[in-house]
């Protein structure tokens, strides 16, 4: 584009300095040539006139024309013998150059030879006189014009000037665009290479409305999508885990507390057994809804129902019981008064589950938790009492974060990742529930979750 560019302007300039000097010389030459064979023609008339061609009578003759501004008139009889001479000026023709114009004109011929050089417009005319269509004499007349000449080559180097000033003004405006553009460009090569390499985060500082402005625009809100995207997909992979981890652990505990038991009677091992068949049901329906999620790439719904909270709770402490015992914790639920909610089952025993097992995960040996779920006006309360760790104030607005953990070590010695509360607040809110935490006088913990009631309406 440069190279273009630049070529333009010198093809430009070539046309600048010389189509206006070739037409004024042009211009100059033939207005000379006119004068001057116009003043030739005079002569040639006026000797033409002339009964005897001798040197004095063309000496009287020329004394009475009116001739002006030239260097040099020469007048031959028919044979090329110069009868009359005048000079003036010191710039003359050359000798050669006056013989063959005379030559010329005696063989009939008007000889007109023009020439500039050194910034001076020479002029040779020559022209036969003929009386009767025969060649008596020639005459020559020569010009030489410094004045004229001396404009030209004021034009030529005015001309010059300009030229170069323009090419310098061209050849740096020219780098300046195509430093400035490439620069920019190179900023957009940079943040192409910064997002590819995952910084997805990166945005060019976009100045100015121009084009590359606007590439620099288009290219952030694709970073934008891209680190939606991105958020998007870390999401979905910790969530699906965090929801396979649920059930997985349920199966783990209670098949662990039958081989761990050996004098366990046989209604229990067929509870437990019947237990780890719904938690792989549950696993199945989980696996599903990620599948499912994959494919439609937003978010599927469950299927809802009218979910009895009690019984929901009674199923998670069910599997939660063992983990409990492990820890010589006592487990007990309080049931006042059941009320159902329109929801999918699996989801509200998320939330019970989760909850339930923080208070057993940070609880302390031989502590308590406690379950305990009442109407409140069109409102179900769910509350989940420990008398474990707590949580300090500090920490209290941060636990509803993804991957917030109180104390890393602990938690992740129980296995934790930080999600389960983030989900909890996620689903109590997709049912247009609230949920607190709140530490507890006597020490531990109390989260109280609640849904609106559904009463088969
Ligand atoms: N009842 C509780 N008592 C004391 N600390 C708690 C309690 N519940 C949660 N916490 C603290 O809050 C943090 C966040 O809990 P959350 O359930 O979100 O994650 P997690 O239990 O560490 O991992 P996950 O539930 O994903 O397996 C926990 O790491 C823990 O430090
Ligand atoms: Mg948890």
């Amino acid at each position: 584009m440069l190279a273009a560019f630049l070529a333009v302007i010198l093809v430009l300039l070539g046309v600048m300095n010389s189509y206006p000097l070739i037409l004024s010389r042009q211009m100059i030459f033939n207005s000379k040539e006119q004068a001057i064979r116009s003043q030739a023609s005079l002569i040639s008339t006026a000797l033409a006139g002339l009964e005897s061609f001798t040197a004095e009578s063309i000496s009287q003759a020329m004394s009475l024309l009116d001739l002006s501004s030239l260097g040099r008139i020469i007048i031959t009889d028919a044979y090329g013998n110069w009868l009359y001479e005048a000079v003036d000026g010191s710039l003359q023709p050359q000798y050669s150059t006056i013989q063959w114009c005379i030559q010329g004109a005696l063989q009939g011929n008007d000889c007109v030879w023009p020439r500039l050089k050194s910034g001076v417009f020479y002029t040779n005319v020559s022209m036969p006189v003929m009386p009767d269509k025969e060649v008596t004499g020639a005459v020559y007349l020569f010009e030489a014009d410094e004045d004229q000449g001396a404009i030209l080559m004021s034009l030529r180097s005015t001309l010059a000037r300009i030229s170069v000033a323009v090419s310098l003004a061209a050849l740096f405006l020219s780098a300046f665009l195509s430093e400035t553009i490439t620069r920019r460009m190179r900023q957009v090569l940079e943040a192409i290479n910064q997002v590819r390499s995952g910084e997805y985060s990166y945005r060019i500082k976009v100045r100015g409305r121009d084009e590359v402005s606007q590439l620099g625009n288009e290219f952030n809100s694709l970073a934008e999508r891209l680190q939606q995207t991105e958020e998007v997909r870390r999401r979905f992979v910790s969530d699906a885990s965090h929801e396979l981890k649920t059930p997985l652990a349920a199966i783990r505990l209670l098949s662990d507390s039958i081989l761990q038991n050996p004098d366990i009677d046989g209604d229990t091992a067929r509870e437990f057994v019947s237990d780890i068949g719904a938690e792989s049901e549950r696993l199945a329906r989980t696996t599903d809804k990620l599948l499912r999620l994959t494919r439609l790439d937003n978010k599927v719904e469950g299927e809802r129902s009218a979910v009895s909270m009690s019984q929901v709770v009674d199923s998670a402490m069910r599997i939660l019981r063992p983990l409990a015992e492990a820890q010589g914790i006592s487990l007990t639920y309080l049931d006042r008064g059941d009320g159902c909610i329109w929801a999918n089952a699996d989801e509200i025993y998320q939330v019970v589950f989760n909850l339930a097992e923080n208070a057993i995960k940070y609880n302390v040996k031989g502590g308590s938790v406690e379950l305990l779920s009442q109407r409140e006006g069109k409102m179900i309360l769910l509350s989940v009492r420990d008398t474990g760790i707590g949580i300090p104030d500090a920490d209290l607005p941060h636990i509803f974060e993804r991957f917030y953990r109180v104390d890393k070590a602990r938690s992740r010695e129980a296995g934790g990742s930080g999600l389960g509360l983030s989900i909890v607040r996620d689903l109590v809110q997709e049912y247009g529930g609230e949920i607190e935490a709140c530490r507890r006088a006597e020490g531990g913990m109390e989260f109280k979750v609640r849904f609106p009631i559904y009463d088969g309406g």
